[in-house]
């Protein structure tokens, strides 16, 4: 049995507006893709990672991960390049897992400070019970229903509502098989929004998944105040 990871980091990060793709903004002098191919690479589970990353990016996204020893470890590492949404970019790094991978994690680049417990949590309970599992926390805000106008028409009840992240972790084939289903709908008149995570591409196509408790320092990189964030979640941990 063995784990594969897709991590992907092929996206713009128009709303960081950094002038470069958000996995290679630097976060303490390393970039967000650099700190999540460490975590991975340090894993107790080794496998497969595939980083997936603009296209241009690809040769600095190997050197990275030489970098980084994984030639020393018992992983092996595979770059591929992204597509144009995140579900597609999941799709191509799904598309380069070697055939004796058998549990899949997919993980934003976006979220660099995801500490390996959490990996190992997700893993352990996707070989618990067989289902796809998401990382979730409870949400704080008080929730609203408006319309296009802004005007509110209900408060949400927030009691059964979890704000996810990744690591989302999946036995391959249900995942694989769900991107299929996924893809076909897209083509089909009045197909739903993209999906934005793993979790509900799964769940699109009738899987079943859980949910484990997530972490604050798997925070996903969004806007500029995020980086603020993130660096003070560093800070607090060298103190
Ligand atoms: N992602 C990807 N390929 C895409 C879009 C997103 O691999 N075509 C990845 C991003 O690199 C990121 C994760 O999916 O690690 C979550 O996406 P998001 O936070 O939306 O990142 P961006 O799409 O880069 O940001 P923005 O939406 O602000 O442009
Ligand atoms: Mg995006």
């Amino acid at each position: 049995p063995s784990l594969g990871v897709v991590l992907v980091a092929a996206g713009n990060g128009e709303r960081l507006g950094a002038g470069v793709p958000k996995a290679f903004v630097e976060l303490d002098g390393r970039s967000l893709l650099e700190h999540g191919i460490r975590t991975i690479l340090a894993l107790e589970h080794p496998g497969q990672l595939v980083v997936v990353v603009p296209r241009a990016r690809a040769a600095e996204a190997l050197a990275v991960s030489h970098g980084l020893g994984a030639g020393q470890t018992r992983w092996r590492v595979s770059v591929v390049s992204g597509g144009r949404e995140r579900h597609e970019s999941v799709r191509f790094g799904l598309g380069a897992l070697h055939d004796s991978v058998d549990t899949v994690l997919v993980h934003d680049a976006a979220r660099p400070l995801a500490p390996a417990e959490l990996f190992e949590r997700v893993i352990a309970e996707v070989h618990r019970t067989g289902d796809s599992v998401i990382p979730a926390l409870p949400v704080s805000d008080t929730l609203k229903q408006v319309d296009d106008a802004g005007v509110v028409h209900e408060t949400v009840d927030r009691s059964s509502l979890v704000a996810v992240q990744t690591p989302q972790g999946f036995p391959r084939e249900t995942l694989v098989a769900a991107h299929e289903t996924a893809q076909l709908q897209e083509d089909e008149p009045g197909a739903q929004a993209p999906p934005t995570d793993d979790g509900e591409v799964v769940q699109r196509a009738g899987g079943t998944v859980r949910t484990v408790s997530g972490e604050m320092r798997a925070h996903k990189l969004t806007a500029p105040h995020d980086l603020l964030l993130l660096e003070a979640l560093l800070a607090a941990e060298a103190a």
